[in-house]
C-alpha cells in the first residue's frame, strides 16, 4: 500500500512512518515543512521525504500520484495558543484540510485517515466520552477539528472518499521532545530540576495513550478502511496527580509541583470510551501508563541533547 503522510515528521508521523517502514509491505510518501522542528528529519531508507506545505497545491498535486492513503497528521495543535488567536488554526485545520480532501479525491485516493481529538472536540462532557455524543468544543483548535470532521463525512457521502476520523486522546511518547503536553513536558522539567507546573488542582484527569499503541490503531484504520469516527485512547482516566505519582516512580526523582489557576480552553476531564474502535477496527492498546512512561523516559534520557537545543518553552496544552 502507498500512503502519504503529512505532518510525518512530527511527533506521531515519526513514530507511524518507522512503524509502517518497518511492517515492510508499506511504500511511505512523508510531507512536512518542518514547521515544529529545527532539524531535518531523519527517516529509514525506504520513506520518501518532501520538505513542503499540505497548502502548496502543486507540491500535493505531485505527493498524492498513485498514493492509496493519506494519513492528515499536519495541523496546528496548541489549545492555548488557539484561545489567543483564533485564526491560524482554522486557516490551516480547516480551510486547509478541505483543499486536501479535494486534491485527494481528484487524484483518486482511496482512504483518507483525518487525526482528531477527543477531549478538545467533546467538551465537557460526562465520562467517558463516545463518539455517539454531541462535541462542544471548547476552544478555537477543537472547533477546527470538528468542522474537518463534518467535510470528512460529507466526502465520503457524497464522492466515495473513504474518510475515518480517528480522535487520539492525550498521546506520549518518544521524539515528543518539541511538545507542550503533560508528559513531555512535566518529564522536560524532572531532567532540567524545574518544578513541575499543574493548572488546576491537579484532579483533571486525561487518557493517555503511549504512541506505539496509537500507530498500531492507525495502522489498523488503514488496512480495515470503513468510514466514520473513532476514538483511539487507552480507555483508562488518570488523574494529573497520579502521572506525578508514576513519574516520580519512573524517573526516581523527586521533584515540586506548583499549582496555577486553571485556563480557559482546556476540558477538567477526559476519558475515552474504545469500544467502537476495538470491535470495528480491531483496536487493541496494550501499553499500560507506568510501561509507557518508562519507554518514554528513556528516551528523554538518551535524547536530551537533541531536545534540550530546543528552547524552554512555558508548558502548554497541546491537542
Ligand atoms: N499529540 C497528541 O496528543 C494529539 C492528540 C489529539 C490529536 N492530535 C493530532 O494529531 C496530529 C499530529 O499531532 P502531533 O502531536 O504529531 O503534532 P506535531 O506538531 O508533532 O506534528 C505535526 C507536524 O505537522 C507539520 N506541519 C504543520 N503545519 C504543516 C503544514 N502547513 N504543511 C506541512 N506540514 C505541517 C509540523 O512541522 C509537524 O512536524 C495533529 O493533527 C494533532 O492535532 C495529537
Amino acid at each position: 500500500m502507498r500512503v502519504l503522510i503529512t505532518g510525518g515528521a512530527g511527533f506521531i508521523g515519526t513514530n507511524l512512518v518507522n512503524h509502517l517502514v518497518q511492517r515492510g509491505t508499506y511504500q511511505v510518501v512523508v510531507l512536512d515543512n518542518l514547521s515544529t522542528h529545527q532539524q531535518h528529519p531523519r527517516f529509514p531508507g525506504p520513506a520518501r521525504f518532501v520538505h513542503g506545505d499540505f497548502t502548496n497545491k502543486a507540491i500535493m498535486a505531485e505527493c498524492l500520484e498513485n498514493i492509496d492513503a493519506v494519513v492528515h497528521l499536519a495541523a496546528l495543535s496548541g489549545v492555548i495558543d488557539s484561545v489567543e488567536d483564533p485564526r491560524p488554526s482554522f486557516e490551516l485545520n480547516v480551510v486547509g484540510s478541505f483543499q486536501l480532501l479535494g486534491l485527494a479525491r481528484a487524484a483518486r485516493v482511496t482512504c483518507f485517515i483525518n487525526a482528531s481529538t477527543g477531549g478538545a472536540l467533546l467538551g465537557e462532557s460526562a465520562v467517558p466520552i463516545s463518539e455517539a455524543m454531541a462535541p462542544n468544543p471548547l476552544s478555537p483548535y477543537g472547533a477546527s477539528k470538528l468542522a474537518i470532521e463534518g467535510y470528512c463525512s460529507a466526502f465520503s457521502a457524497a464522492y466515495g472518499l473513504q474518510c475515518l476520523t480517528l480522535r487520539f486522546s492525550n498521546i506520549y511518547g518518544p521524539s515528543s521532545g518539541h511538545k507542550r503536553s503533560a508528559v513531555a513536558t512535566f518529564i522536560k522539567n524532572i531532567i532540567r530540576k524545574e518544578p513541575l507546573v499543574i493548572y488546576g488542582d491537579g484532579s483533571q484527569t486525561r487518557d493517555f495513550l503511549y504512541v506505539g499503541d496509537l500507530v498500531r490503531g492507525i495502522e489498523a484504520a488503514l488496512v480495515r478502511p470503513s468510514p466514520g469516527t473513532y476514538q483511539l485512547g487507552f480507555g483508562q482516566p488518570t488523574a494529573l496527580q497520579t502521572l506525578t505519582s508514576i513519574l516520580q516512580k519512573v524517573s526516581g526523582r523527586n521533584f515540586s509541583i506548583r499549582y496555577e489557576r486553571h485556563r480557559s480552553g482546556e476540558v477538567h476531564s477526559t476519558w475515552c470510551d474504545i469500544s467502537k474502535a476495538r470491535r470495528e477496527l480491531g483496536y487493541a492498546p496494550t501499553t499500560d501508563l507506568e510501561d509507557g512512561l518508562r519507554q518514554t523516559w528513556a528516551w528523554y534520557l538518551e535524547n536530551q541533547d537533541a531536545w534540550d537545543r530546543q528552547s524552554a518553552q512555558p508548558p502548554a496544552a497541546d491537542s
